[in-house]
């Protein structure tokens, strides 16, 4: 694991109207890895109120399967806090996916409370869910979800769109997000274009651009190789530095665990060994 991938403390206040170029070049800079160099494995929410922006108690999932039930979450307790990178990590069908899709709204749950931001999702109906979801939640997913024949630009600027937003705040936000993800001299590329690690980086500016305060991606490294995932990796870390969004994201990935401010270990429906 490089220095400069591990974790860095939030600052007190995002600096979202401020993008930076991470990509000009491949390798990181010799000065940022000695800033980053050995800093200390500590959470971030010390310096953080204690309201959580995610609050998860007692969940269970239980799906029907013919006459039987199949029972794939057995009792969650998990709590997101503002600007924190949280990993679930676990074995193909442990049931990261489906704890996901209740923390971000898509599903409910058999048993339990889920609370965001003080919403009880596990009381709510399809369409309020959606609407909290709609402004304040970004999904990223595996393969990268894009529209093949929109440019980078235009992808982001899309979700905008659908999220409301004036236009006249448009192509600055846009181009922040995408300056943002280091693709500030790519936006005008269709994903055919883009690299694999460039294609997911678009997909990041797009699930950010409407300013979710929670970023939720299910194993978002999984198709990228190693070099890619670390870049990947390092967005994220800067997207919760500049842009007060927590990430929950899912991995089997053992070596970008250390970039996490807390790792979830689940193990066929349950959590074990916290770090
Ligand atoms: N809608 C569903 N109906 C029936 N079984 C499901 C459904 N969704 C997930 N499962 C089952 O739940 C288990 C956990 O799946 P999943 O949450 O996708 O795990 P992971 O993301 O960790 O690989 C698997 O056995 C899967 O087949
Ligand atoms: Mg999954």
């Amino acid at each position: 694991m490089p220095a400069w991938l591990r974790r860095k403390k939030a600052p007190a206040v995002p600096k979202a109207e401020q993008p930076q170029e991470l990509w000009q070049d491949e390798e990181p800079s010799a000065e940022s890895a000695e800033e980053h160099a050995g800093s200390p494995a500590q959470p971030v929410f010390d310096q953080e109120p204690a309201e959580p922006l995610l609050s998860v108690r007692g969940v269970e999932r239980s799906f029907d399967v013919g006459a039987a039930k199949l029972r794939v979450l057995k009792g969650i307790d998990l709590d997101l806090y503002p600007r924190q990178l949280i990993m679930l990590r676990g074995r193909s069908g442990s049931g990261k996916t489906t704890l996901m899709n209740l923390m971000g709204g898509l599903d409910t749950p058999t048993k339990g409370t889920i609370h965001f931001r003080g919403r009880p999702f596990h009381d709510w109906n399809d369409d309020r869910r959606t609407e909290v979801r709609r402004r304040d939640i970004g999904f990223i997913f595996q393969a990268f979800a894009l529209m093949p024949l929109l440019s980078a630009y235009e992808n982001v600027e899309l979700s905008l769109r659908m999220a409301g937003l004036p236009r006249s705040e448009w192509k600055a936000r846009v181009t922040s997000c995408l300056e943002l993800v280091g693709l500030g001299k790519r936006m005008h590329h269709r994903p055919f274009e883009l690299s694999g690690g460039e294609q997911q980086r678009v997909a990041i500016a797009k699930a950010i651009a409407h300013r979710p305060s929670l970023l939720l991606a299910d194993e978002p490294t999984a198709e990228l190789d190693s070099q890619m995932a670390a870049q990947v990796m390092a967005v994220f870390r800067e997207i919760v530095a500049r842009e007060n969004v927590t990430i929950c994201m899912t991995t089997h990935d053992p070596t970008i665990l250390e970039v996490a401010d807390h790792v979830y270990e689940m193990v066929d429906g349950v959590f074990v060994a916290n770090r």
